[in-house]
């Protein structure tokens, strides 16, 4: 974990109230699942950092030299990051956090994604097609409220990884949450895991679903931080195992088996 300042290489408006923000950063390399506490402004109102999870890894001639941020304008520290322009600069704290485990990945897998929980999800995609592993029998799932949620769809593409979208308002895919067709891939064949990321809501509803399949899952969380790195008890999730103890999404997590945590 370094703290440094990154040169801004770029911040896209990529749709509505959605930025894409490349960043200078060879310090130290990310795994997917893994997260940046970002300084957005010296302003008092916003003194804290943002955590935001890496989305890629910038790569020239092969190797990394930068992290790509997803991220949505949801209040003043987002509204202000999205005013950054290209080349200037920014107070980052990272790589932060317990990424995805992938030390047994083989075979199919389910990626599942709600909205800006895309980021992470991306980055693994992304990070396993570089480790050459096979990615034609695995299947993404991608949801939003509306078509205009839907954010990656190229890069699965470009990956050739089986996509099926689904959004709440019918404007893409079928109408119903995502997790509703993951229900019905799992009545027809059981992959070997899940990796999901998305708002607390999807991921109950998730939980049950993979317990009732008895499927393998790992989750990246969502949650207010103000540090990252376990000084504040900001990011506090309660134990599944353990009701009287409570887990730190900033260093246990953000990525939690989703036995480990209560959702
Ligand atoms: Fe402060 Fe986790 S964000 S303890």
């Amino acid at each position: 974990m370094r703290q440094a300042r990154a040169t801004i290489l770029y911040n896209n408006n990529i749709g509505p109230s959605y930025f894409q923000m490349g960043l200078t950063w060879p310090q130290e390399p990310a795994v997917p699942g893994q997260f940046v506490m970002v300084k957005v402004s010296d302003c008092a109102e916003i003194l804290l950092r943002r955590p935001f999870s890496i989305s890629a890894l910038i790569r020239s001639k092969g190797d990394p030299v930068g992290i790509e941020l997803l991220y949505k304008v949801v209040g003043l520290g987002t509204r202000l990051l999205s005013k950054y322009r290209k080349n200037d600069q920014l107070d980052i704290l990272g790589p932060l956090g317990q990424g995805f485990d992938l030390k047994d990945f083989s075979g199919p897998h389910f990626f599942v994604a709600g909205g800006i929980g895309v980021a992470p999800i991306r980055f693994l995609v992304e990070y396993l097609a570089d480790l050459g592993k096979d990615l034609n029998s695995c299947q993404v799932f991608l949801g939003g409220r509306s078509r205009t949620d839907l954010l990656c769809q190229k890069d699965f593409s470009r990956l050739k990884v089986p996509l099926i979208i689904a959004t709440n308002d019918g404007s893409d895919g079928d109408q119903c949450l995502i997790t509703h067709p993951v229900a019905l891939a799992l009545q027809r064949s059981r992959p070997t895991g899940i990796f999901a990321c998305g708002p607390g809501p999807m991921l109950s509803c998730l939980a049950g679903i993979v317990q009732k399949y008895q499927v393998p899952c790992q989750v990246s969380i969502e949650t207010m931080m103000a540090c990252g790195m376990g000084a504040c008890l900001g990011c506090a999730v309660e134990s599944a195992e353990n009701s009287n103890r409570f887990l730190h999404a900033c260093l246990d997590g953000p990525v939690f088996n989703i036995n480990q945590i209560m959702l």
